[in-house]
């Protein structure tokens, strides 16, 4: 089915990214825009992209529409880019669809993207609300720690390697920030934690959510670990503060563990503080995109997504 998906305005480069991962022939419409092929289940996993519909017209004139008829039905507009005002589409397009115009519960809702110059009229099968992800917000959990990771960034990270079934492994998993996304996604996480404590706590929080058979968490130091072969690699470093590094020097283990991930997959995305970009490709890591991501006014992060 094509779909098309508006992205979200805080950083459509990474909601590029996220959304091309998963729905990988993807075509640009506008910056803000991607037209792809694939099934409306997925785009429940994009936290990147505001809104997506099925594409039933496209026009050059919104009075060009061609449109079917609905039961009910409302019509919202996202105008990326023009100066049209909004209720003149919907006036337009609304006057010319057959059915009843419900503007609470309506059947369907008709989504018009446009850019000023063309417009895609789409049955709205996606909008993206953060109350799904609430639940799993690190103050809800049943296992807090200040360094793990908001359900928004676990599942971006996991997205990115375009894994849709398959076996993730968080090296460095703190309390389960990616594991816990991993598995609400449908995938099987394993995680590797050196502190018993915080090994524990990805266990419990596993269990909180009814995802103990998803996830699976090993109490070891990871460059001594044994474990097997996974679809992807994701995960969060220790940078030392309040995630300690266990008197090891920072670059030192990174490299070390860089090197010993490849031994696991070849699909890697990895966050950090800084730019990992030297030692990434000294470990014989290729560097296929690198975003820069902002999570609140002090704190940046850097996101690798690499491949070998
Ligand atoms: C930034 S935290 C991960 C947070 C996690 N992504 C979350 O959302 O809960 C990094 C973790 O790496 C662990 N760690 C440090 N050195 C390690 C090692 N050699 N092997 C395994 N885990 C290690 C730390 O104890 C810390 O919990």
């Amino acid at each position: 089915m094509k779909l098309v998906l508006q992205l979200s305005r805080q950083d459509p480069a990474l909601a590029r990214a996220e959304a091309e991962a998963l729905f990988p022939k993807a075509k640009a419409l506008h910056s803000e825009l991607l037209l792809v092929d694939g099934d409306a289940k997925t785009l429940g996993r994009l936290v990147m992209t505001r809104f997506a519909g099925k594409l039933v017209a496209e026009a050059s004139n919104c009075e060009r529409l061609r449109l079917p008829a609905y039961k009910s039905f409302a019509v919202r507009v996202s105008r990326v880019a023009g100066k049209e005002s909004s209720s003149a589409i919907i006036n337009s397009v609304a006057a010319r669809v057959k059915g009843k115009v419900r503007l609470d519960k309506p059947k369907t809702v008709l989504r018009v993207f446009t850019d000023g110059k063309k417009y895609w009229a789409t049955e709205q099968v996606y909008e993206h609300s953060a109350k799904g992800l609430a639940p799993r917000d690190v103050n809800a959990r049943l296992v807090f720690h200040p360094t793990s990771l908001q359900p928004k960034y676990g599942r971006l990270l996991v997205n990115l390697t375009g894994v849709r079934k398959g076996k993730i492994l968080d090296p460095f998993c703190g309390i389960g920030g990616i594991l816990l996304e991993a598995a609400d996604m449908g995938l099987s996480a394993r995680g590797v934690e050196i502190s018993e404590e915080y090994a524990e706590g990805a266990r419990e929080n596993a269990w909180f959510y009814r995802m103990e058979k998803k996830i699976k968490v090993d109490n070891a130091d990871f460059l001594e670990w044994g474990g097997g072969e996974f679809d992807a690699i994701v995960t969060d470093l220790p940078y030392g503060k309040s995630s300690g590094l266990f008197g090891r020097e920072r670059g030192e283990l990174y490299l070390e563990a860089f090197r010993k991930m490849k031994k696991h997959s070849k699909v890697l995305v990895v966050m950090a503080h800084g730019d990992l970009r030297p030692l990434l490709k000294k470990a014989g890591w290729k560097i296929k995109q690198r975003f820069e991501m902002y999570v609140h006014r002090s704190m940046r992060r850097y996101i690798h997504v690499c491949s070998f």
